[in-house]
């Protein structure tokens, strides 16, 4: 049973200008212990997913269900979500700047943040419990740093006081929204080692959001891919980077260095995000979609099970130890391992036995068989396009193909 498990998550916010519809039916789970990462451009509804979570987007209209641990966040009153929230699940932001508040000391904050929610627990206790955990998440002296103020830390030992903080109450989940973003690459690798090795220590639940799929390749088991609001794939990390069956997958792939889907150069994804309020009919990819087939301009596909239900799968949606990315801290080096690394040979009655069916889905009306980046998958899917693609379809198709690169956007 999932720790968090999104049913049908819906969030649109009325405008002047229309309706902004920023998660469209989204539904995932995540274990304790487990990271989910999510994934996908800029203004694809990564945050207001999760911020509808805790109750965070006033104005928003938010359905479907999201049963944590027990409880269904969506509709909760606001006594009760303050309870959860930092408590049961914290939130570290991109930008610590933004939630630590300048004119208190970092030791202060992480007290109050004790002290909202353990009321019996005494200042003195709470403070020793400050500098306790400030040396765990690595900032050096603590007992001397717990009373300097946010901007006294740099960028990367701001982040790790927000990890502190995230971490005061023991929560069941944490959710980090671009945790490294800011940073550079190599205190990037310094927090998200930190993160895994917390999560490890005490069977956190992670749902780590990024537009950077180096970051996934780091630190996630699972991993959901978000286009204008939906789920456009949904798979373990190792099905995501080496068989991806959406063409925005691939495209993800493509988009960034070191990737063997990348090849030499970067391929840009050709043109930009739609907008939310007037989505494009059918898939809300297809302006973009180089498979673009006549279905996809008027039907909406859903995510379903595909990929060879036969092919041997790594035992608990992980890893063989050769594939197993890094954690040390190299970021982009730790994603070069998994890269290079080959699929895990299948093996009859060891650990790579076939993984259950349905856990790869994708949204997307290419055969469920054209997984992959070999160019015998290559050769499925334009068998398909070539069967699927007539007048409208096509033109599209055109435009994409002579589209300038400058035109797309890399998103790495
Ligand atoms: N309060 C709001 N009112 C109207 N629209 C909103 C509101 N909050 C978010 N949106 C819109 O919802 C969409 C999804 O935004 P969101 O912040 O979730 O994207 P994101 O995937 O997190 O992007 P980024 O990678 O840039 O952080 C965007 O189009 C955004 O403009
Ligand atoms: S449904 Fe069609 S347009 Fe959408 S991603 Fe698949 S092939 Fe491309
Ligand atoms: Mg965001």
């Amino acid at each position: 049973m999932s720790l968090l498990e999104v049913t049908d998550l819906q969030v649109s916010f009325p405008t002047a200008d229309g309706l902004v519809q920023a998660v469209r039916g989204v539904s995932f789970g995540v274990e304790r212990g487990r990271t989910l990462g999510i994934v996908g451009e800029s203004g694809s509804g990564k945050t207001v997913l999760t911020q509808s979570l805790l109750g965070l987007t006033p104005g928003g209209r938010i359905s479907g269900k999201a049963m944590f641990d027990g409880v269904n966040l969506v509709g909760l009153p606001n006594n009760q979500m303050r309870e959860i929230r930092g408590k049961e699940i914290a939130v570290i932001f991109q930008d610590p700047l933004t939630s630590l508040h300048p004119l208190y000391t970092v030791g202060w904050q992480i007290v109050e943040m004790i002290r909202s929610h353990e009321r019996s627990i005494s200042k003195a206790q709470a403070t020793e419990r400050a500098i306790e955990l400030l040396g765990h998440v690595g900032i050096p002296r603590p007992r001397e740093r717990v009373s300097d103020y946010p901007h006294q830390f740099s960028g990367g030992m701001r982040q790790r006081a927000m990890i502190a903080m995230a971490i005061s109450l023991n929560p069941k989940l944490i959710i980090a929204d671009e945790p490294t973003t800011a940073l550079d690459a190599t205190v990037q690798a310094q927090i998200l080692d930190l993160l895994l090795r917390l999560q490890q220590d005490s069977d956190t639940a992670l749902l780590m959001i990024t537009h950077d799929l180096g970051v996934v390749a780091d630190i996630a088991d699972n991993v959901m891919v978000m286009y204008a609001g939906r789920a456009a794939e949904k798979a373990t990390k190792r099905d995501i980077f080496y068989q991806p069956h959406h063409p925005y997958t691939k495209g993800l792939l493509e988009s960034i260095p070191h990737s063997s889907a990348a090849g030499d150069r970067l391929i840009p994804i050709t043109g930009q995000p739609p907008s939310l309020i007037r989505l494009p009919p059918g898939c809300a990819f297809h302006p973009r979609c180089a498979y673009v087939m006549d279905r996809c301009l008027s039907d909406q596909p859903g995510l379903v099970a595909v990929g060879d239900p036969n092919r041997a799968a790594p035992a608990s949606m992980g890893y063989s130890d050769a594939a197993q990315p890094t954690s040390d801290g190299l970021g982009g080096q730790s994603w070069r391992t998994l890269d290079e690394a080959p699929l895990a040979a299948p093996t009859a009655g060891s650990a790579a036995s076939p993984g259950p069916i349905g856990d790869h889905r994708s949204a997307c009306w290419l055969p469920a068989d054209a997984t992959g980046l070999s160019e015998k998958v290559e050769a499925v899917r334009v068998q398909a396009v070539e069967m699927g693609r007539t007048g409208k379809a096509a033109k599209i198709a055109e435009a994409i193909a002579a589209a300038p690169e400058s035109e797309g956007s890399v998103i790495a």
